[in-house]
């Protein structure tokens, strides 16, 4: 199952996703909100979203207005290695090395083609474990420093 959540800076490019994710790619995907352009805050929806990801370890997209605040949220809960990116190469990349379990975006930055780009890489490309799992570990480390 792939989560989905946004706030209003995110909400009209996580529409076109969701119905990307759901009828070009044909995979399962729930829409945790926001549900309209009425103003919110996207630490509601980076944690509802990230609940999911680690409860089911599941893959999640979060969308803001430039994917910056959405994903400095994700990022506090344990767990989570959410990356933030704005072309496909970088979200091959944080699939392969960094085994990233949830993907940001910017609704205010990152146009829809180029968006649909980015996801089909992240969800279509493995971890690739070895060297990688090692720096993943000394990441878990840190999330235990207070
Ligand atoms: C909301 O106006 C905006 O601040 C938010 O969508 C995001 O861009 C924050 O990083």
């Amino acid at each position: 199952m792939i989560y989905i959540g946004c706030d209003h800076g995110g909400f009209a490019l996580k529409q076109e996703i969701f119905k990307y994710i759901k009828e070009d790619l044909a995979l399962e995907i729930e829409d945790l909100g926001c549900y309209d352009t009425s103003s919110v805050d996207y630490p509601d929806y980076a944690e509802k979203v990230c609940n999911k990801v680690i409860a089911e370890n599941a893959q999640g997209i979060l969308i803001c207005g430039t994917g910056i605040g959405i994903s400095i949220a994700a990022n506090k809960i344990k767990g989570i290695r959410c990356a933030l990116c704005s072309e496909p190469f970088s979200a091959e990349m944080t699939r392969k090395h960094n085994n990233a379990n949830v993907l940001a975006m910017g609704g205010r930055t990152t146009g829809s083609e180029l968006a649909k780009s980015i996801v089909k890489a992240f969800l279509s490309t493995d971890f690739e474990g070895g060297r990688h799992q090692n720096r993943l570990d000394k990441i878990a480390a840190l999330e235990n420093i207070k």
